[in-house]
Protein backbone atom coordinates (compact mmCIF):
# COMPACT_ATOMS: atom_id res chain seq x y z
CA UNK A 1 0.00 0.00 0.00
CA UNK A 2 1.49 3.38 -1.12
CA UNK A 3 0.93 5.80 1.94
CA UNK A 4 3.73 8.27 0.93
CA UNK A 5 2.16 11.65 1.31
CA UNK A 6 5.42 14.50 0.63
CA UNK A 7 6.07 18.01 -0.17
CA UNK A 8 7.99 19.31 -2.87
CA UNK A 9 10.37 22.04 -1.37
CA UNK A 10 8.93 24.92 -3.61
CA UNK A 11 7.53 27.54 -2.31
CA UNK A 12 7.83 30.55 -4.63
CA UNK A 13 4.91 32.90 -2.77
CA UNK A 14 6.79 35.94 -1.98
CA UNK A 15 4.91 38.78 0.62
CA UNK A 16 7.44 41.19 -1.09
CA UNK A 17 4.88 40.46 -4.67
CA UNK A 18 2.19 41.34 -2.45
CA UNK A 19 3.78 44.93 -1.65
CA UNK A 20 4.65 45.57 -5.17
CA UNK A 21 1.28 44.49 -6.87
CA UNK A 22 -0.55 46.62 -4.11
CA UNK A 23 1.10 49.98 -4.62
CA UNK A 24 1.14 49.37 -8.46
CA UNK A 25 -2.85 48.59 -8.24
CA UNK A 26 -3.35 51.34 -6.07
CA UNK A 27 -1.58 53.88 -8.25
CA UNK A 28 -3.68 53.30 -11.63
CA UNK A 29 -6.05 55.38 -12.60
CA UNK A 30 -8.71 52.64 -11.90
CA UNK A 31 -7.28 51.55 -8.44
CA UNK A 32 -7.07 47.26 -8.58
CA UNK A 33 -5.71 44.65 -6.69
CA UNK A 34 -5.28 41.44 -8.33
CA UNK A 35 -7.81 38.75 -6.43
CA UNK A 36 -5.40 36.24 -6.01
CA UNK A 37 -4.27 38.70 -2.68
CA UNK A 38 -8.16 37.51 -1.10
CA UNK A 39 -6.41 34.45 0.09
CA UNK A 40 -4.86 34.37 3.27
CA UNK A 41 -5.96 31.90 6.24
CA UNK A 42 -8.94 34.50 6.71
CA UNK A 43 -9.77 34.73 3.01
CA UNK A 44 -9.34 31.65 2.74
CA UNK A 45 -12.17 30.62 5.32
CA UNK A 46 -14.32 33.14 4.88
CA UNK A 47 -14.21 31.59 0.85
CA UNK A 48 -15.24 28.28 2.38
CA UNK A 49 -18.20 29.81 4.62
CA UNK A 50 -19.31 31.44 1.36
CA UNK A 51 -19.75 28.26 -0.56
CA UNK A 52 -21.81 27.27 1.65
CA UNK A 53 -24.61 30.16 1.58
CA UNK A 54 -27.68 29.31 -0.25
CA UNK A 55 -26.77 32.13 -2.85
CA UNK A 56 -23.39 30.85 -4.55
CA UNK A 57 -25.17 28.65 -6.76
CA UNK A 58 -21.40 28.25 -8.15
CA UNK A 59 -19.56 25.31 -5.75
CA UNK A 60 -22.92 22.99 -4.92
CA UNK A 61 -23.87 22.82 -8.85
CA UNK A 62 -20.02 22.17 -9.65
CA UNK A 63 -20.20 19.64 -6.75
CA UNK A 64 -23.51 18.11 -8.15
CA UNK A 65 -21.96 17.55 -12.11
CA UNK A 66 -18.71 16.27 -10.42
CA UNK A 67 -20.61 13.60 -8.17
CA UNK A 68 -22.84 12.59 -11.24
CA UNK A 69 -20.00 12.28 -14.24
CA UNK A 70 -16.90 11.74 -12.31
CA UNK A 71 -16.80 8.14 -13.31
CA UNK A 72 -17.10 9.27 -16.71
CA UNK A 73 -14.25 11.48 -16.52
CA UNK A 74 -12.16 9.73 -15.31
CA UNK A 75 -12.61 7.09 -17.76
CA UNK A 76 -12.47 9.69 -20.37
CA UNK A 77 -9.21 10.72 -18.55
CA UNK A 78 -7.43 7.25 -18.57
CA UNK A 79 -5.53 6.12 -15.44
CA UNK A 80 -3.21 5.61 -13.45
CA UNK A 81 -2.76 9.28 -13.78
CA UNK A 82 -1.23 12.55 -12.47
CA UNK A 83 -3.44 14.83 -10.92
CA UNK A 84 -2.76 18.54 -11.31
CA UNK A 85 -5.00 20.39 -9.46
CA UNK A 86 -4.59 24.67 -9.84
CA UNK A 87 -5.97 26.66 -6.96
CA UNK A 88 -7.16 23.65 -4.49
CA UNK A 89 -8.20 26.24 -1.45
CA UNK A 90 -10.56 23.32 0.99
CA UNK A 91 -10.26 20.80 -2.15
CA UNK A 92 -13.99 20.08 -1.46
CA UNK A 93 -14.39 18.48 -4.82
CA UNK A 94 -10.89 16.74 -5.40
CA UNK A 95 -12.49 13.34 -3.67
CA UNK A 96 -14.91 12.86 -6.48
CA UNK A 97 -12.26 12.44 -8.65
CA UNK A 98 -9.92 10.71 -6.27
CA UNK A 99 -12.32 7.89 -5.83
CA UNK A 100 -12.17 6.82 -9.00
CA UNK A 101 -8.22 6.91 -9.13
CA UNK A 102 -6.05 3.96 -8.60
CA UNK A 103 -3.46 3.57 -5.86
CA UNK A 104 -0.68 4.55 -8.53
CA UNK A 105 -2.27 7.47 -9.18
CA UNK A 106 -0.82 10.92 -7.85
CA UNK A 107 -2.40 14.71 -6.72
CA UNK A 108 -0.34 17.66 -6.57
CA UNK A 109 -2.48 20.27 -5.06
CA UNK A 110 -1.05 23.90 -5.58
CA UNK A 111 -2.22 27.00 -4.13
CA UNK A 112 -1.44 30.14 -2.66
CA UNK A 113 -2.75 29.99 0.73
CA UNK A 114 0.06 28.12 2.92
CA UNK A 115 -1.51 27.58 5.89
CA UNK A 116 -4.83 25.96 4.21
CA UNK A 117 -2.66 24.23 1.70
CA UNK A 118 -1.57 22.38 4.35
CA UNK A 119 -4.68 21.46 5.97
CA UNK A 120 -6.15 20.35 3.10
CA UNK A 121 -2.95 17.87 1.79
CA UNK A 122 -3.34 16.34 5.41
CA UNK A 123 -7.00 15.89 5.20
CA UNK A 124 -6.61 14.64 1.52
CA UNK A 125 -3.57 11.81 2.76
CA UNK A 126 -6.09 10.24 5.56
CA UNK A 127 -9.19 10.49 3.04
CA UNK A 128 -7.32 8.32 0.76
CA UNK A 129 -3.97 6.77 2.08
CA UNK A 130 -3.50 4.66 -0.91
CA UNK A 131 -2.91 7.53 -3.38
CA UNK A 132 0.29 9.78 -3.21
CA UNK A 133 -1.01 13.72 -2.34
CA UNK A 134 1.50 16.41 -2.76
CA UNK A 135 1.38 20.27 -2.01
CA UNK A 136 2.72 22.86 -3.59
CA UNK A 137 2.51 26.65 -2.76
CA UNK A 138 2.84 28.36 -5.35
CA UNK A 139 1.43 30.55 -7.70
CA UNK A 140 0.09 28.44 -10.78
CA UNK A 141 0.61 31.82 -13.30
CA UNK A 142 3.79 31.50 -12.53
CA UNK A 143 5.03 27.94 -12.77
CA UNK A 144 8.52 26.96 -15.10
CA UNK A 145 7.01 22.95 -15.13
CA UNK A 146 4.50 20.69 -13.85
CA UNK A 147 5.83 20.44 -10.14
CA UNK A 148 5.35 16.35 -10.07
CA UNK A 149 7.60 13.57 -8.67
CA UNK A 150 10.80 12.85 -9.87
CA UNK A 151 10.46 9.94 -12.34
CA UNK A 152 6.80 10.62 -12.33
CA UNK A 153 5.51 9.22 -16.01
CA UNK A 154 2.00 9.21 -15.44
CA UNK A 155 -0.45 11.14 -17.81
CA UNK A 156 -0.76 14.57 -16.43
CA UNK A 157 -4.14 16.30 -15.83
CA UNK A 158 -4.95 19.53 -14.58
CA UNK A 159 -7.93 19.84 -12.77
CA UNK A 160 -9.32 23.49 -11.90
CA UNK A 161 -12.26 23.91 -10.58
CA UNK A 162 -14.70 26.82 -8.93
CA UNK A 163 -14.44 29.01 -12.05
CA UNK A 164 -11.50 30.56 -10.81
CA UNK A 165 -10.41 31.01 -14.73
CA UNK A 166 -13.40 33.66 -14.58
CA UNK A 167 -11.08 35.58 -12.15
CA UNK A 168 -8.55 36.31 -15.50
CA UNK A 169 -10.02 38.59 -18.45
CA UNK A 170 -10.75 36.53 -21.53
CA UNK A 171 -7.25 37.45 -23.14
CA UNK A 172 -5.07 36.79 -19.80
CA UNK A 173 -7.60 33.17 -19.20
CA UNK A 174 -6.52 32.33 -23.29
CA UNK A 175 -2.89 33.27 -22.13
CA UNK A 176 -2.95 31.20 -18.95
CA UNK A 177 -4.57 28.42 -21.04
CA UNK A 178 -1.99 28.46 -23.38
CA UNK A 179 0.54 28.24 -20.96
CA UNK A 180 -1.16 25.58 -19.22
CA UNK A 181 -1.06 23.66 -22.46
CA UNK A 182 2.78 24.11 -23.08
CA UNK A 183 3.07 22.36 -19.47
CA UNK A 184 0.96 19.41 -19.90
CA UNK A 185 2.56 19.05 -23.42
CA UNK A 186 1.03 16.49 -26.19
CA UNK A 187 -1.59 15.04 -25.33
CA UNK A 188 -2.54 16.04 -21.55
CA UNK A 189 -5.50 16.96 -20.54
CA UNK A 190 -7.90 19.52 -18.28
CA UNK A 191 -10.82 19.19 -16.32
CA UNK A 192 -11.95 22.70 -15.94
CA UNK A 193 -15.11 23.93 -14.34
CA UNK A 194 -16.48 27.23 -15.70
CA UNK A 195 -19.13 29.54 -14.84
CA UNK A 196 -22.19 30.51 -17.26
CA UNK A 197 -23.82 33.32 -17.94
CA UNK A 198 -27.61 33.36 -16.62
CA UNK A 199 -30.18 36.38 -15.12
CA UNK A 200 -28.07 38.97 -13.28
CA UNK A 201 -30.09 38.46 -10.42
CA UNK A 202 -28.61 35.43 -9.57
CA UNK A 203 -25.32 36.14 -10.61
CA UNK A 204 -25.93 39.55 -8.05
CA UNK A 205 -27.26 38.03 -5.18
CA UNK A 206 -24.68 35.19 -5.26
CA UNK A 207 -21.89 38.28 -4.64
CA UNK A 208 -23.94 40.05 -2.09
CA UNK A 209 -24.84 37.20 0.53
CA UNK A 210 -27.69 38.22 2.89
CA UNK A 211 -25.01 36.84 5.52
CA UNK A 212 -22.31 39.55 4.53
CA UNK A 213 -19.85 36.69 4.26
CA UNK A 214 -18.75 38.20 0.53
CA UNK A 215 -18.61 41.90 2.38
CA UNK A 216 -16.37 40.20 4.60
CA UNK A 217 -13.81 38.76 2.31
CA UNK A 218 -13.67 41.39 0.01
CA UNK A 219 -13.12 43.68 3.14
CA UNK A 220 -10.63 41.47 4.31
CA UNK A 221 -8.11 42.45 1.57
CA UNK A 222 -7.89 45.77 3.45
CA UNK A 223 -7.31 43.95 6.53
CA UNK A 224 -4.25 41.85 5.01
CA UNK A 225 -3.08 44.99 3.74
CA UNK A 226 -2.46 46.13 7.22
CA UNK A 227 -1.71 42.66 8.82
CA UNK A 228 1.22 42.06 6.42
CA UNK A 229 2.29 45.53 4.77
CA UNK A 230 1.84 47.55 7.59
CA UNK A 231 -0.51 49.67 5.34
CA UNK A 232 -2.81 52.92 7.30
CA UNK A 233 -6.42 52.86 6.16
CA UNK A 234 -8.73 54.31 7.70
CA UNK A 235 -11.29 51.96 9.35
CA UNK A 236 -14.88 51.63 7.87
CA UNK A 237 -13.54 53.53 4.80
CA UNK A 238 -14.74 51.05 2.38
CA UNK A 239 -18.20 49.26 1.53
CA UNK A 240 -18.18 46.43 -0.74
CA UNK A 241 -19.38 46.23 -4.16
CA UNK A 242 -20.25 43.80 -6.36
CA UNK A 243 -22.43 43.66 -9.50
CA UNK A 244 -22.77 41.91 -13.11
CA UNK A 245 -21.76 44.21 -15.69
CA UNK A 246 -23.59 42.58 -19.01
CA UNK A 247 -21.80 44.12 -21.36
CA UNK A 248 -18.53 42.23 -20.30
CA UNK A 249 -20.02 39.06 -19.04
CA UNK A 250 -18.42 39.11 -15.79
CA UNK A 251 -19.10 40.57 -12.05
CA UNK A 252 -17.63 42.50 -10.68
CA UNK A 253 -16.33 43.71 -7.24
CA UNK A 254 -15.19 46.78 -5.71
CA UNK A 255 -14.00 48.51 -2.81
CA UNK A 256 -15.75 52.37 -2.56
CA UNK A 257 -14.00 54.90 -0.59
CA UNK A 258 -16.95 56.31 1.29
CA UNK A 259 -15.49 59.88 1.79
CA UNK A 260 -12.31 61.68 1.02
CA UNK A 261 -9.40 59.59 2.41
CA UNK A 262 -5.28 58.56 2.10
CA UNK A 263 -4.29 55.25 2.18
CA UNK A 264 -0.45 54.99 3.39
CA UNK A 265 1.59 52.24 2.92
CA UNK A 266 5.31 52.01 2.77
CA UNK A 267 6.12 55.88 2.79
CA UNK A 268 3.68 55.57 0.06
CA UNK A 269 0.64 57.92 -0.03
CA UNK A 270 -2.90 56.97 -2.15
CA UNK A 271 -4.98 59.94 -1.65
CA UNK A 272 -8.47 58.10 -3.09
CA UNK A 273 -12.06 60.37 -3.21
CA UNK A 274 -15.31 59.70 -1.91
CA UNK A 275 -17.43 57.05 -4.28
CA UNK A 276 -13.52 56.18 -6.14
CA UNK A 277 -13.09 52.25 -5.76
CA UNK A 278 -10.08 49.77 -5.54
CA UNK A 279 -11.32 46.93 -7.96
CA UNK A 280 -11.08 43.90 -6.56
CA UNK A 281 -12.16 40.71 -8.59
CA UNK A 282 -13.65 40.47 -11.63
CA UNK A 283 -15.89 37.11 -12.32
CA UNK A 284 -16.23 36.50 -16.29
CA UNK A 285 -19.09 34.24 -17.65
CA UNK A 286 -19.17 32.24 -20.52
CA UNK A 287 -21.51 30.50 -22.23
CA UNK A 288 -20.21 26.88 -23.03
CA UNK A 289 -19.57 27.13 -26.70
CA UNK A 290 -18.39 31.02 -25.35
CA UNK A 291 -15.28 28.86 -23.17
CA UNK A 292 -14.83 26.48 -25.54
CA UNK A 293 -14.19 28.79 -28.61
CA UNK A 294 -11.47 30.28 -25.80
CA UNK A 295 -10.04 27.19 -25.03
CA UNK A 296 -9.55 26.19 -29.03
CA UNK A 297 -7.53 29.61 -29.33
CA UNK A 298 -5.61 28.55 -26.54
CA UNK A 299 -4.51 25.24 -28.15
CA UNK A 300 -6.89 22.81 -26.57
CA UNK A 301 -9.39 20.35 -28.30
CA UNK A 302 -12.85 19.83 -26.85
CA UNK A 303 -13.52 16.30 -25.80
CA UNK A 304 -16.60 16.38 -23.62
CA UNK A 305 -18.50 18.89 -21.77
CA UNK A 306 -21.23 18.41 -18.75
CA UNK A 307 -23.59 20.98 -17.34
CA UNK A 308 -26.68 21.15 -14.75
CA UNK A 309 -30.48 20.63 -15.61
CA UNK A 310 -30.28 24.73 -15.05
CA UNK A 311 -27.13 25.12 -17.27
CA UNK A 312 -25.88 27.15 -14.57
CA UNK A 313 -22.30 25.34 -14.68
CA UNK A 314 -19.79 23.35 -17.18
CA UNK A 315 -17.20 21.72 -16.89
CA UNK A 316 -14.77 20.77 -19.69
CA UNK A 317 -12.40 18.08 -20.56
CA UNK A 318 -10.03 19.90 -23.02
CA UNK A 319 -6.93 17.71 -24.68
CA UNK A 320 -3.83 19.70 -25.88
CA UNK A 321 -4.12 19.79 -29.96
C1 LIG B 1 -12.27 30.57 -6.19
S1 LIG B 1 -11.22 29.69 -5.08
C2 LIG B 1 -11.55 28.03 -5.63
C3 LIG B 1 -11.18 26.99 -4.61
C4 LIG B 1 -11.48 25.55 -5.03
N1 LIG B 1 -10.70 25.17 -6.19
C5 LIG B 1 -12.94 25.38 -5.35
O1 LIG B 1 -13.24 24.98 -6.48
O2 LIG B 1 -13.77 25.60 -4.47
C6 LIG B 1 -9.64 30.02 -5.77
C7 LIG B 1 -8.48 29.26 -5.12
O3 LIG B 1 -7.33 29.44 -5.93
C8 LIG B 1 -6.23 29.91 -5.17
N2 LIG B 1 -5.50 30.79 -6.06
C9 LIG B 1 -5.94 31.95 -6.63
N3 LIG B 1 -5.01 32.43 -7.46
C10 LIG B 1 -3.94 31.57 -7.39
C11 LIG B 1 -2.69 31.54 -8.04
N4 LIG B 1 -2.34 32.46 -8.91
N5 LIG B 1 -1.86 30.50 -7.76
C12 LIG B 1 -2.22 29.54 -6.86
N6 LIG B 1 -3.40 29.53 -6.23
C13 LIG B 1 -4.25 30.53 -6.50
C14 LIG B 1 -6.84 30.59 -3.96
O4 LIG B 1 -5.98 30.57 -2.86
C15 LIG B 1 -8.12 29.76 -3.74
O5 LIG B 1 -7.86 28.67 -2.90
Amino acid sequence: MQTESRKIPVDIVDSEDFRLDVCAGLRQRQRSIPPKYFYDAQGSALFDQICETAEYYLTRTETTILDEHSAEMVGLIGQPCALVEFGCGSAVKTPLLLRHLDSSSVCVLIDICKPQLEQTEARLAAQFPNIKILAVCADYTQLQALPLPISCDLRPVIFFPGSTIGNYTPEEAQHLLRKAAKLIGPNGSMLIGVDCKKNPTVLNAAYNDKAGLTKAFNLNLLARMERELGAEIEPDGFTHYAYYNPALGRVEMHLVSRFDQVIRISGEEFWIGEGESMHTENSYKYWPDEFQDLAKSAGWDIEMFWTDADKFFSIHLLRVS
